[in-house]
């Protein structure tokens, strides 16, 4: 079968995919990405609807992107094309996996930027920079790294280059070890920083902010937002579940493992929110600050907090590396791709992809840096290439993506066959496909619909 095969390690058992889906899921969009979107758009209201677009769009899509990848067993765009060849439907299908790299390959070219900070961080940490600091010193010398080009280039250029050489290297094997400790070494020091933060920080204030809705506050574009950032954060739309999907074992159960990767998921997006959030309150920051929301308020409590420079450096290493494991899942769609339609070798293919994105990711340092020509407009809103970018991927290719998936599992596959690989209770099953069929396709297409301004409220 294809390169992807030798490259990606036949998941040995059910625990290792699961860490492998987990670790391409937890990253930049759990800790750095979903506190600061649910700050700007006014907090509880903003995560229920988040949590309702994971289980009840999520999830599903999730099943049949795992479902579609085991059962054509191949890279993310021949998968569904073998499964549409399989059901005599249109062969223009496979442009549903396609889009899934595309979307992949621009989401990394701004992911690799942030990873960037976040490695400037550790040594800043490190050097204890942070030790007493105020709230004003933080937010400067946070200003003076994204507005430093140098830098920026520095510290993307290492993320892409440690990214391209790993997946060069046919990958997994370091990967796995990897990720085996990192997450749930991440994981527990989230709950020290939670923890930390519940006690020194407005805790209560936090919690009301993510979990009592303000429904006056939610806008549609709050709830595109929280639709897109649900296939965001669980990688979906982004042809790593199709392709992840491919090696599973045949006994593992797809229902449960995704069931159980969004849960992984959610906590630690929801356990970042609660590390934060009381800091932001209990120093009087403003939620809604936007891409630098987590740079320039984890350090406050690092700087306090007793042992914080190493907790603070501890921290960025893991946000490094849940960051990283997702980026080698980001890149290898489309190293995977050069290789089986282009004939590129693995390596030549990684420095291709790699030089490619760190070209791309121009775009998204010079939107920091504030440089003129990164400044666009785009129906009529100012904005900047980073926010093209990201509202491109998260708020269009990723939704569309969904369902294209949505549909063609639910229409196109014959459901005696999605039944037999599923194996749930006729109601569950029924509940599935009822999603996927309807639900998905109509959420995504009236909001949709909404945002074109057809329909009005
Ligand atoms: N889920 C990742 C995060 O939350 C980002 C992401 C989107 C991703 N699509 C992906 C990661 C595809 C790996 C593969 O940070």
């Amino acid at each position: 079968m294809s390169e992807i095969n030798k490259t990606h390690a036949q998941w040995s058992n059910r625990f290792a995919y699961i860490l492998a889906a987990t670790g391409a899921a937890v990253g930049l969009g759990n800790i750095w990405k979903f506190p600061y979107i649910m700050g700007e758009n006014g907090g509880g209201a903003f995560v229920l609807v988040y949590l309702f677009c994971i289980a009840i769009v999520g999830i599903p899509v999730m099943i049949a992107e795992v479902y579609l990848g085991k059962s054509g067993r191949l890279s993310p765009m021949r998968a569904v094309a073998e499964v549409a060849k399989r059901y005599s439907a249109s062969k223009a299908w496979k442009f549903a996996g396609a889009m899934g790299v595309v979307a992949g390959y621009l989401i990394l070219s701004f992911y690799a930027v942030i990873a960037g900070w976040a490695c400037a961080y550790i040594l800043e940490t490190a050097g204890g920079q942070f030790e007493q600091a105020s709230a004003e010193q933080i937010k400067l010398s946070f200003n003076q790294l994204i507005s430093s080009p140098a830098s920026l280039i520095g510290w993307t250029s290492f993320m892409l280059i440690i990214t391209a050489a790993v997946v060069a290297k046919g990958l997994q094997d370091g990967l796995e070890k990897c990720v085996r400790y990192m997450m749930p070494a991440m994981f527990v020091l989230l709950l020290v920083i939670a923890g930390y933060s519940a006690s020194y920080g407005d805790f209560s204030q936090a919690v009301s902010f993510m979990f009592a809705p303000d429904f006056s506050k939610l806008t549609i574009h709050s709830v595109l937002e929280a639709l897109g950032h649900s296939f965001f954060t669980l990688s979906l739309a982004s042809g790593v579940m199709i392709m992840y999907g491919a090696y599973l074992p045949d006994n593992t159960s797809i229902v449960k493992t995704s069931i159980w990767i969004a849960i992984a998921d959610t906590m630690v997006a929801l356990l970042a929110g609660l590390a934060i959030f009381p800091i932001v309150f209990g120093n009087g920051l403003e939620p809604s600050a936007g891409p630098g929301l987590i740079f320039e308020t984890l350090p406050l409590a690092f700087g306090q907090m007793p042992g914080g420079q190493f907790i603070g450096t501890v921290f960025f290493v893991m946000l490094v590396f849940a960051a990283f494991t997702s980026a080698i899942a980001l890149i290898e769609s489309s190293v995977a791709w050069l290789i089986e339609k282009k004939g590129f070798s693995r390596v030549a293919a990684a420095a291709f992809s790699g030089a490619g994105l760190w070209l791309l990711s121009l775009l998204t340092i010079f939107s920091f840096t504030g440089a003129d020509w990164a400044t666009v407009n785009v129906f009529s809103v100012d904005t900047n290439f980073f926010g093209v970018l990201d509202t491109l991927t998260s708020n269009v290719l990723l939704p569309l993506g969904g369902l294209l998936i949505a549909i063609f599992v639910g229409w196109v596959v014959k459901q005696e066959d999605l039944a037999d690989e599923l194996k749930l209770s006729s109601a569950t099953f029924s509940t599935c496909v009822v999603l996927l069929k309807y639900v998905t396709p109509l959420i995504v297409f009236i909001v949709f619909l909404y945002l074109t301004g057809i329909f009005k409220f």
